[in-house]
């Protein structure tokens, strides 16, 4: 029956993590998926993750279905951090939904304007963005566009570039996908002068835009200081739609916790279109898993452990930081490595867009066991103190040749 089904590519991203798993060099680095990973090379589940689930514990919660668009406190929460307790749109109507983490609230994101988004179904991609954008729009019914987005001689953003295929070459009314902060894979974002920019060109050219925020707190430690751009198109007026991920600020990986919003223009309209979200979701998976949107909620909820939870984002982000320096340092200073390495400590978030070149990525992995993804992308949180030596040496061998 599927003998004539063929073989596909391992993913792009995740594909790395099974080499990386197969590989059994003690030395071996996995630089590929971005998950945090302590100064040890562990996996990190923050204190406020855990003393909300002590807190749920002693609660006992029971196993029931949550309704199709989940955890109506969770999401009213999570809008509350993306948009800001005082945003007007949040008392005159953000329809929202919980959704299956990031990639879940994208899905359903794409789905509805599919369906429902009545001037295009034409999607623009930063180039290069984060490569489950491509069959996640593409399978929604999108036809997938570039915009310019990187310039690979500066390793900076060509902002010019940018604004021109938005301008002249993105027709109106073509949906545009922004990454809020900490651009994945690049590390590259715009500044708020730009993003204001940005946000003029969209309304000039009545692009609508569509929100990819997986990273909030990630980028500068400040979760309100990530959501700039989100508060300020929304305070532009733009009804847009916003992916919301919890995966890497809260460490809910595998808990699978996100939230997918639209501003509507009144509460009439919120409620047509919170009834056509729950029938694109009802058929998909019916309704969303419950303890991760607990966990999110008892932290967002309660005071303390919101408090905490900021300054354990910050912590990561600061350990990030810290590897960045470091990186560039034995890089720059000890070993001499040919090029300048000053992105990797001017990019932020979670990844360095390195500039290594295919080749080397797959030299890297085969000579040295260390793994990344082919574009050259390194996910700075797989450094630490004990492998960053190890790391900077192998990429000096690398670009030594
Ligand atoms: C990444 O880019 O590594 C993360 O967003 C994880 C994923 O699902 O690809």
């Amino acid at each position: 029956t599927w003998s004539a089904v063929p073989a596909g590519p391992p993913d792009a991203i995740l594909g790395v993590t099974e080499a990386f798993k197969a590989d059994k060099d003690p030395r071996k680095i996995n630089l590929g998926v971005g998950a945090y990973r302590d100064d040890q090379g562990k996996p990190y589940v923050l204190d406020c993750v855990k003393k909300a689930e002590s807190i749920l514990e002693a609660s006992k919660p029971d196993k029931e279905y949550l309704p199709i668009t989940g955890h109506a406190e969770f999401t009213k929460n999570a809008v509350k951090l993306a948009y800001g307790a005082d945003s007007t749109p949040l008392k005159a109507g953000i329809s929202s939904t919980q959704s299956i983490s990031g990639t879940g609230a994208l899905r359903i994101g794409a789905a509805f304007l599919a369906r429902h988004y009545p001037h295009s179904k034409v999607v623009y991609l930063p180039s290069p963005s984060w490569g489950n954008h491509v069959p996640i729009f593409r399978d929604s019914g999108f036809e997938v566009r570039n915009y310019t987005y990187f310039d690979p001689t500066t390793l900076g953003l060509n902002f010019e570039g940018l604004k021109a295929d938005l301008l002249t070459k993105a027709p109106e009314n073509s949906v545009v996908l922004l990454h809020a902060c900490a651009h994945n894979p690049t590390g590259v974002d715009p500044t708020p002068e730009q993003w204001a920019e940005i946000s003029d060109i969209c309304k000039e050219r009545k692009l609508f835009p569509f929100f990819d925020m997986a990273y909030q707190g990630f980028a500068s430690g400040s979760t309100s200081r990530d959501a700039f751009a989100v508060r300020h198109f929304v305070s532009q007026g733009h009804q847009i739609a916003l992916c919301q991920s919890f995966a890497k600020n809260m460490g809910l990986y595998g808990e699978r916790v996100g939230a997918f919003s639209l501003v509507t223009a009144d509460p009439e309209e919120k409620a047509r279109v919170d009834s056509q979200l729950k029938i694109i979701i009802r058929p998909m998976y019916s309704n969303p898993p419950v303890h991760g949107a607990r966990i999110a909620n008892t932290i967002l909820a309660n005071e303390d452990l919101y408090t905490q939870w900021e300054g354990e984002v910050k912590g990561m982000a600061d350990r990030i930081i810290t590897m960045r320096e470091k990186l560039h340092n034995i890089l720059t200073h000890d070993l001499k490595t040919p090029g300048d390495w000053g992105h990797i400590k001017s990019q932020i978030g979670m990844f360095s867009f390195t500039g290594l070149k295919k080749a080397q990525t797959v030299a890297l992995a085969d000579k040295a066991h260390v793994y990344m993804t082919a574009d050259g992308r390194i996910s700075m949180a797989g450094l630490n103190a004990s492998n960053i030596a190890y790391f900077a040496e192998s990429v000096d061998g690398a670009v030594k040749g």
